[in-house]
């Protein structure tokens, strides 16, 4: 099983970066599980725009990346609250895809992430307004990484035993939904009732 992990901060260097590698280790200790990260601080996508569908320039990485999700069962998307909201970055990110073998019908677990006590309107908004074309699962359970300085450290004495311990527990619970998600949802992909021809775009 492979499972991407997305993430949505700008910043080069982030915090959500270090979440997602958290999880990623965390997936990858599980066995029979291969993980991929896209940083979007790290490695930019351009500004969605036309020349998308004539293969534009800007876009020539575009099939390398898509190659990535289609072969993926499953995302984790982490984004950063940044005034109440999901990074741009990441928005334009779920704009790109539409009804195609990238995202659609493939569950994702969605992680906040906050310097404070913070998270919860990103979830919201990921789980309001970033589904419709492209069909992506979102899971019923989310992670909110708060106080995200104090946990998931490398370094382990730069962590709060407790607020880690919770974050850790509530992680190891999420992704054992999420992978049980990816198989079930394979099953539902496989059954040929997907009609993306007809209904190209939700409603
Ligand atoms: C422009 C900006 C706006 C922010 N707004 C919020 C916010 O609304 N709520 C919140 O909990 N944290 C907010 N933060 C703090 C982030 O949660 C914090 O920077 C955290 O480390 C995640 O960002 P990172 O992944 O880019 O490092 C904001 C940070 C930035 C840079």
């Amino acid at each position: 099983m492979r499972i991407g992990i997305i993430t949505g901060s700008h910043r080069k260097d982030s915090q959500s970066a270090k979440v997602g590698h958290f999880i990623a280790a965390a997936l990858e200790r599980r066995g029979g599980i291969g993980t991929w990260t896209l940083d979007l601080g790290k490695t930019p996508l351009p500004l969605w725009d036309e020349m998308l569908w004539s293969q534009g320039e800007q876009w020539s990485e575009l099939p390398a990346l898509k190659a990535q999700l289609d072969s993926s069962d499953a995302f984790v998307m982490i984004a950063p609250e940044w005034h109440g909201m999901v990074p741009a970055a990441l928005k334009n990110f779920l704009l790109l895809w539409a009804a195609g073998s990238e995202l659609s019908h493939k569950p994702a677990l969605p992680c906040a992430v906050s310097a404070t006590d913070g998270g919860a309107y990103v979830i919201a908004e990921l789980r309001m307004s970033s589904y419709k074309n492209n069909r992506l699962c979102w899971l019923p359970e989310n992670l909110i990484a708060r106080q995200v300085k104090a946990i998931c450290n490398e370094n382990e004495t730069l962590n709060d035993e407790a607020l880690q311990a919770r974050f850790a527990a509530r992680s190891e619970y999420a992704l054992d939904l999420l992978v049980a998600y990816a198989n079930a949802l394979r099953d539902v992909r496989a059954l040929g009732i997907i009609d993306h021809e007809t209904f190209m775009n939700g409603v």
